[in-house]
């Protein structure tokens, strides 16, 4: 793969704040929000090398599998059910450093570990939901969480979002 930029040997806030640098400007003169988040989870999965980063995408009741970057995953969640239907029905961002200790729990993949949920707001309305796993257990902090809702502001900032 080709690396957009090296973050060999940068912390972890080190490493977000160039990732939100880069994230910001490839989406830079684009609205499309399908196109923004396919550039997010790719750099997102560039940066930090997670087994599964996507959005997932509100739909009625459910979530629908959106742009991701990682192994094959379900394509459909009801509201409050996973740890992605249940971040967008309590309308906040879960961190969950064991899956085997979130009752309810998708496992997509028997390889990740740990995860987190953040929702996607547009005008207090959730549009959807940014997923990453991780194959290491512990691996999501505030760190993240601050980041990654930055990039998400990015992004719904930069999309054309009607109605
Ligand atoms: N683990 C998620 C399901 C989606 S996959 O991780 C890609 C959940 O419990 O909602």
């Amino acid at each position: 793969m080709t690396e957009i930029f090296s973050v060999t040997g940068m912390t972890k806030e080190e490493k977000y704040q160039s990732l939100v640098a880069v994230a910001v400007s490839l989406m830079r003169g684009e609205n499309d929000l399908i196109a923004n988040m396919a550039n997010v989870t790719a750099v997102i999965k560039e940066v930090f090398g997670f087994l599964w980063v996507g959005f997932y995408r509100v739909s009625g009741d459910e979530l629908i599998l959106g742009p991701f970057q990682g192994p094959v995953a379900c394509t459909r969640i009801k509201k409050g059910r996973g740890v992605c239907g249940v971040a967008w029905e309590k309308n906040e961002s879960i961190i969950v450093p064991d899956v085997n200790g979130f009752a309810g729990h998708i496992s997509c993949s028997p390889k990740s570990k740990s995860e987190i949920v953040i929702p996607v707001s547009v005008n207090n309305r959730i549009i959807g939901v940014l997923d990453i796993d991780s194959e290491c257990l512990n691996t999501f902090d505030n760190t993240d969480e601050k980041y990654l809702s930055l990039i998400l502001t990015e992004l719904t900032g930069f999309a054309e979002l009607k109605n």
